[in-house]
């Protein structure tokens, strides 16, 4: 008996490490405040500062948007043309369905059949992006989010992308060098990400969205975390700098202001905005799921084993009076001291309703 203890706690613990496991990296974000990247604010000039800034700009001039195609739906329009009025010396670019296919087969063809292959446009919308940036440079820009004051001091970052409450980072707002390392490291992570989850929402979240961006953002900075606590002044260039809630849109100093609508298609935006909002509950429902599947497995185990005693002793021709006194004993006043006599871990597993087997484990007493 022993034994089958140990046996069926060292398989729980196997399988929960693995499940804790592959929630680490969730669990990690929800720690990682990304303070030590934050674009602070006083890097940052007012917007119509007189300050003459001597940094050096990095990122190209160039702004990148997404659409199915040409005609930008009304509510976009303005957002748009905030961007572009501010922004009249910077190359403007929206990829359409049509030219995102163009430049994917071109530019990248081993990745093509998974950009054609995936199911959900929105998928495609993702990726577009980290293509893009990687390849170009330049600032992508969501269509609902409108420009407030110029990018000019963004640029003097090798990439920066946006945080969001309570954690991670989104892919609404990103900017980067040409070939920067760590968007050249996205865009080689979207093959493996490339899963089905049972709700479209997860699957769009964790394939190509921002939960997949946060995802590969964590694992980045774990790997160089070494590089990014040297605080040298040549600084890294694979460092991504982040863009604080009251600089991305809650000031009149932010960057961005939101225009009504989400640049999502259909239904599945609200939830997934919703999701994006709400990472401290999945996590914590994921916490407890993978805590169920724990005490099912041991539920299940004990089962199994009481089973397996049961089989035995039918062979052996002595159950066939436990198994016809169910009912009687079930009243039986002896029970529960035959459920006391049991050791902790089985007492756990043994229903009530199948008084039977505590038959059976008073005979194994
Ligand atoms: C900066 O100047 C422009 C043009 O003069 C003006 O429209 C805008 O409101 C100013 N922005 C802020 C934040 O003061
Ligand atoms: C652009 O896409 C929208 C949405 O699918 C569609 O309604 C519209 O007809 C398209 N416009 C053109 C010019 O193809």
């Amino acid at each position: 008996m022993r034994r089958s203890v140990l046996v069926f706690l060292l398989v729980t613990i196997t399988i929960l490490t693995f499940l804790l496991h592959t929630v680490s990296t969730l669990i990690s974000l929800l720690l990682e405040d990304a303070s030590s990247d934050a674009i602070q604010k006083s890097e940052l000039p007012a917007p119509n500062s007189t300050l003459l800034s001597s940094r050096p700009q990095l990122i190209p001039k160039i702004i990148h948007q997404t659409y199915i195609n040409n005609s930008i739906p009304a509510q976009w329009l303005a957002a748009q043309q905030s961007c572009i009025d501010l922004h009249q010396d910077y190359e403007y670019n929206l990829w359409t369905d049509e030219r995102s296919l163009e430049f994917i087969t071109k530019e990248y063809p081993w990745f093509l059949s998974t950009f054609v292959g995936y199911k959900h446009p929105i998928q495609r919308a993702d990726s577009i992006r980290y293509f893009v940036l990687a390849h170009y440079g330049g600032v992508y820009i969501d269509l609902d989010d409108g420009c407030k004051r110029r990018l000019d001091p963004l640029l003097s970052y090798n990439a920066f992308v946006r945080r969001t409450i309570p954690t991670g980072i989104s892919n609404d707002v990103m900017g980067a060098i040409p070939q920067h390392p760590f968007f050249l490291r996205v865009i080689e992570s979207l093959q493996g990400a490339n899963r089905k989850w049972v709700l479209p929402y997860i699957t769009i979240m964790a394939s190509t969205g921002p939960l997949f961006l946060s995802v590969v953002w964590k694992k980045w900075m774990g790997e160089h975390s070494d590089l990014l606590q040297d605080g040298s002044p040549n600084e890294w260039k694979g460092r991504v700098r982040v863009l604080m809630p009251d600089e991305y849109k809650l000031h009149s100093w932010s960057f961005f202001e939101i225009y009504s609508g989400s640049s999502w298609h259909g239904k599945d935006a609200r939830l997934i905005f919703w999701m994006g909002k709400n990472w401290l509950l999945l996590t914590a429902a994921g916490t407890i799921l993978v805590l169920t599947v724990g005490l099912c497995l041991w539920w299940v185990y004990g089962r199994l084993l009481l089973l397996g005693k049961q089989r035995g002793f039918l062979a052996g021709g002595s159950l066939n009076i436990g198994a016809r006194s169910t009912h009687a004993s079930r009243s039986s006043p002896g029970r529960r001291t035959a459920k006391q006599g049991l050791p902790l871990w089985r007492k756990w597993t043994v229903s009530d309703r199948k008084p039977s087997y505590e038959l059976v484990e008073q005979h194994d007493a």
